[in-house]
């Protein structure tokens, strides 16, 4: 698991640089989507199913569609996609997000998305695996063999791709410019480095873990397209470490969980901020009165905010910084501070990290 959080910059490299160009800004996709441009102009709609982290990368990528290409964007557990009879039609695009590319949840998702007339494009590591066979478009996410059970960093390449995805049908539908193409692009590529910059961190993460490893309760905390961060950092806690974490919206607290915040429950809060973009300062400035007031509360905080944040720092009782980027992209540096420290707990736990009990890699049975 460690190589793989490790292997992030990597993963992100691989994912983003063969598929961009700069001069022209372009992205060269077109024919992994397959699916043709005057039909992506049609859309009226998009579903995103997948399972466990998988799903997570969708809740990013519907933040990111919904900035890109205006167009709603619904998400779904892919094992209660079937039961809740979805309506689905023409002029509809369903993206199935699968590491493996074998889940039977996710296989029948996407069966079913087809039966009724969606288009699909799945986004898969493994080649030719079931789920990219039976898709109309598939985009490999190139994060090389994902061997631990626990994903990492197939996760943020699945992120990536869902961003140039939506950069691309954006772009098709005339909702993205060229110019703010090439930015995005610029960004994208300077991903892998900061990426690099987060895992300078482990020393840091390692630390919080023997700090924390007496807890039993943690609750991770976030909002907007940070609040899937939190709960995938709740989810890697959970099935590596055994230790009981749940990932929330941070608004939502003061609807019910407030009650249970006190010195003995940590809250890992993901409390970046985007300083170019006021959207993102005005939610910093809400994450900042919540820790002000789970303080009050005796509320022990770990935040992981962005470098040069002084205010966060001041506040709350641990920092992991993560480098400045659009809030777009910070997820897929977010995430990391928090597999290690899911590992780093495991790890201290004496428990097999890479095998933890019951779970499979390739979730084959329904
Ligand atoms: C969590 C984890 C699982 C998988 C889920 C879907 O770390 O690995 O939650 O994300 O079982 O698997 P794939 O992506 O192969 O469809």
């Amino acid at each position: 698991m460690l190589k793989e959080i490790f292997e992030q910059p990597k993963a992100l490299a691989e994912t983003i640089a063969p598929r961009v160009s700069l001069e022209p800004a372009g992205l060269r996709i077109a024919e992994e989507v397959r699916i043709p441009q005057s039909e992506l102009r049609e859309l009226k709609r998009i579903n995103i199913v997948a399972s466990g982290t998988s799903r997570h990368a969708g809740i990013v990528g519907q933040h990111i569609f919904q900035e890109l290409v205006r167009l709603p964007v619904e998400v779904d557990y892919a094992s209660e996609f079937e039961n809740r009879n979805p309506l689905i039609g023409r002029a509809e695009l369903t993206i199935v997000i699968t590491q493996s590319g074998e889940t039977a949840d996710t296989t029948g998702a996407q069966r079913e998305a087809k039966k009724k007339g969606s288009r699909t494009i799945a986004i898969s590591n493994v080649l030719n695996s079931t789920i990219a066979r039976e898709a109309d478009g598939v985009l490999y996410t190139n994060a090389g063999p994902e061997i631990s059970i626990a994903s990492t960093k197939a996760f943020t390449a699945q992120m990536a791709v869902l961003f140039l995805l939506a950069a691309y049908i954006g772009s098709v539908r005339g909702d993205l410019s060229k110019e703010q193409l090439r930015g995005w692009i610029e960004e994208l590529l300077d991903l892998p480095r900061k990426a690099d910059e987060v895992l300078k961190q482990a020393p840091l993460c390692q630390r919080l873990a023997e700090h924390f490893r007496k807890i039993e309760d943690f609750l991770f905390l976030g909002r907007a397209i940070h609040y899937p961060i939190a709960m995938d950092g709740a989810l890697k806690l959970k099935e590596v470490s055994y230790v009981h974490a749940e990932g929330y919206p941070t608004g939502e607290t003061k609807h019910g969980p407030n009650a249970l915040i006190d010195e003995h429950l940590p809250l890992v809060m993901i409390a970046t901020c985007d300083r170019n973009d006021p959207g993102s300062v005005r939610r910093h400035e809400k994450d900042l009165a919540n820790i002000r007031q789970f303080k009050e509360q005796s509320g022990r905080i770990i935040a992981i905010a962005t470098e040069g944040d002084v205010e966060t720092k001041a506040l709350a009782n641990e920092v992991v910084f993560v480098p400045q980027a659009p809030e777009l992209l910070s997820p897929m540096l977010e995430i990391i501070p928090l597999q290690l420290f899911a590992y780093y707990t495991a790890v201290i736990k004496g428990l097999d990290v890479d095998r933890p009990r019951n779970l499979v890699k390739s979730v084959m049975q329904e």
